[in-house]
Formats: structure tokens, sequence, C-alpha cells
């Protein structure tokens, strides 16, 4: 086996799903709150349109997707003030493979993305396949994750930096980057010149009555700007892997579609059913949007009863991060899986420690997606407080 293969990590969200197997096996109910899979419906044409796929031959597309969803999707993007045009973009097998085209076309082995910590950890796997070095730039906790001092990402800049990368708004921390923070992010890449990318899988989820700016809208910047992109989250179509890169670099997507054509296509059926969701009414979004925010303040509320847990009230995306009273999150993840089980239920969730670059960091945390209605995460957060009562390695104040 390469070395290139043991240095990556086992994904975070997933690792421990044998346990959760093995408690399934004996019984019990496990509310899945580790990964970002909800249990909203998709759009009832998104289907009707897989139904309805007439094609004799599911045959090859395009590489960088098929025209009439490409032609379809600048109106999408005009509907929050964006103005791109289809060759400005390229369909992607998930916003997943976008990630990875990103560091291949920009990055030589050894280049480096600077990037604020927790992340979204995938981020972790594909660089590593790329050869590229992330450097983290710490967010806090205790300040809801909001972007760290300007000076940090001054100093973690060199001569082999090639690009910053956020998330926004953020998985796992729930934070949205504030016009004033991609200003000073989108000043710091021009007088560098290196590229911002911005991973906006999440844009529909923006809470407490705020809209969502995307980084496409400033023009002067728009040359060292790429955008990442997903249907996954936002029609809750994660298993049709239709993702979106978008540039108004063309020297982007020209070196993209090198990697785009050595993967033939993206998948054929599910872009059909992507030009379905490009239609969705924007009341299914409303709804949608409406229904994760009473989750999130259900959740928050819950996690702010459990004595020695602290988090902040995340301000858009479907996850959390939460500092529980333990000193080794995965233990205890473990423990829940394992050795816990309140009336037949248990609760799984993602330790933190993997969504941090620096080694030491996260192992108190956790990262909770609010995926479930707010009946199951009532039962979910009871279990979690009854299994930090009797968990025997609960750090007493
Ligand atoms: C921030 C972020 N980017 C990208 C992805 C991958 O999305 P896709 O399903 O389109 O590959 C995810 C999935 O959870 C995500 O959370």
């Amino acid at each position: 086996m390469s070395e290139r293969i043991s240095g990556f990590q086992a994904s975070p969200i997933r690792r421990l799903v044998p346990y959760a197997n093995d408690a399934k096996r004996r019984g019990i109910h496990v509310f899945h709150l580790n990964i970002g899979q909800p249990d909203i419906k998709t759009p009832p044409q998104v289907i009707k349109a897989v139904q309805n796929y007439g094609a004799q031959i599911i045959a090859y597309g395009q590489s960088e997707g098929d025209l009439e969803l490409r032609e379809a999707l600048p109106s999408y993007y005009k509907s929050f003030g964006v103005d791109i045009s289809p060759e400005d973009l390229m369909i992607t097998t998930g916003g997943s493979e976008a990630l990875q085209f990103v560091f291949m076309t920009l990055c030589d082995p050894e280049d480096e993305i600077i990037i604020p910590e927790p992340y979204y950890t995938n981020v972790g796997a594909f660089a590593h396949g790329a050869s590229v070095v992330l450097k983290p730039v710490t967010s806090n906790i205790a300040d809801g994750f909001t972007l760290p001092d300007i000076d940090h990402f001054k100093a973690q800049i060199t001569e082999k930096t090639r690009g910053i990368l956020l998330c926004s708004p953020n998985n796992p921390t729930g934070h949205i980057y504030t016009d004033d923070e991609l200003h000073q992010i989108l000043e710091l890449v021009r007088e560098h010149d290196i590229f911002l990318i911005v991973d906006e899988v999440y844009r529909e989820f923006c809470y407490d009555g705020k809209d969502f700016t995307s980084v496409l809208s400033y023009p002067e910047y728009a040359d060292r700007v790429i955008v990442v992109d997903s249907f996954s989250k936002r029609y809750s179509m994660c298993g049709a892997r239709i993702g979106t890169l978008v540039s108004k670099n063309h020297k982007v997507l020209d070196g993209a579609m090198k990697l785009a054509q050595a993967r033939l296509c993206p998948p054929d059926i599910e872009q059909v059913a992507a030009l379905a969701a490009v239609q969705t009414p924007h009341e299914y979004l409303d709804i949608v949007k409406a229904e994760y925010e009473k989750r999130r303040d259900f959740l928050v509320e819950e996690l702010k009863k459990i004595p020695g847990v602290f988090c902040t009230s995340p301000k858009g995306a479907f996850y959390l991060v939460a500092k529980l009273p333990v000193e080794d999150a995965e233990d205890f993840c473990i423990y829940l899986l394992r050795d816990f089980q309140l009336n037949g239920q248990t609760v799984m969730l993602a330790p933190a420690e993997g969504f941090y670059v620096t080694p030491t960091l996260g192992h108190d945390e956790v990262r909770i997606a609010y995926v479930l209605n707010t009946v199951d995460l009532k039962y979910a957060m009871a279990c979690l407080k009854a299994a930090l009562e009797s968990y025997p390695k609960r750090v007493r104040p």
C-alpha cells in the first residue's frame, strides 16, 4: 500500500459506523446526528424527473456537464444577485469533485492552502490526495467561530500559498462570513496574488432573517474567486452526486476541464434530476430553511440545559460544534454506541478532532448535525444528557 493512502485519516463522520451497526444489531435505535444526511424530502418533481427518464441509452455526456443544465443555472444564481454565464461553470460529480478539481488545478505537490479550522473534514482527504498542505487558522468556539484576525491569515502566507479556502455558511461551525470578513480576505488574496475558494453549498440556510452574500457578488475580485457548489443539501438530493464549480477565471475551468475529461462526464440521470431541481419553486427552500432554523433553536436550547455542555447558536448550515465535559470525545461517542442506551435508543455524533488540522484541538468537542426533526432531536438530546451522566470518564467541575 502507498504511503499516501496510510496518510489519509478515516472520516470522523463515518468511522464509528461499525459501532452503530453493532448497536442496531442489538435492537437499539440510533439517531444519526453524525452525518449531514437530512430527513427532508427531495422536491417531488425531482423524483418524477428520474421516474420519467426516457432515454434508450444512458450515454456519456459532455465533460463540463449537460448544456441544458448549465444554461438553466445562471437564472438560479441571478436569484441572489450574481451574474454568471454557462461558460463560467462546470457540472461536477458533487461538490466533493469540485473541491478535488480545485486542489489539482491550483496546486503542485507541497503547495499550501490556508483554511480556518475547524473545517469540513473531507477537505483534508482531498488535500492529502493532491499532496497539498493545509495551513490552519484556528477559529474559537468561545466567540462563535467568527473569522480569526486577518493577521493570523497573513502569518500563514508563504511563497507556496496558492489560496485561502472558506466554507460559508460553515460546516461544521455554522458561521457565515460577513461582508466585512469577506472583504478583508479578498483584499488579502489580491495583495498576495492568490485565490479565494469559497464552498457555498449551504448558502440557502442562513437564519435570523439574514441574507447571504456570495463571494461571486464582488466583480472587482472575480478573477481570483472560485466557488464550490452542490445540489446535495439545497434540494436534499445528496445521493444524486451533482455539484458545480464556478469561476469567472476561465484558466481555472480550462485546467479543471482536463480532469473532467479524464473522468468522462458527471452522472447523466442525476443531471436530469438536477435540471428539475433548478426549477423548484422558492417556496420549497423557504419551508426547508424555516424547518432547519426551528431545529437549530430547539437543539441549542436543549444543549444549554445539559450541565457542562457549551455551544453558541450557529448562524447557518445545519451543524454545530459543542464542547462536552469529556477529555476524549471520540471515546465518549464510542461509549454512546457500544455501552449506552436509554429506552432502546442512542445517538451517534461525530468527534470534532478530525475537523481540525492542529492535532491538539477539538478533543472535547463533537459536531452535531441537526438533520432530524425536533421529535427525534428531543430523544437524541435525552440520550446525550443521560449518557454524559453515566459516562465513567466524565470531567467533573
Ligand atoms: C461544506 C461541504 N462541502 C462539500 C460537501 C460535499 O457535497 P457533495 O455531496 O455535493 O459532494 C459537503 C457535504 O457534506 C459539505 O458539507
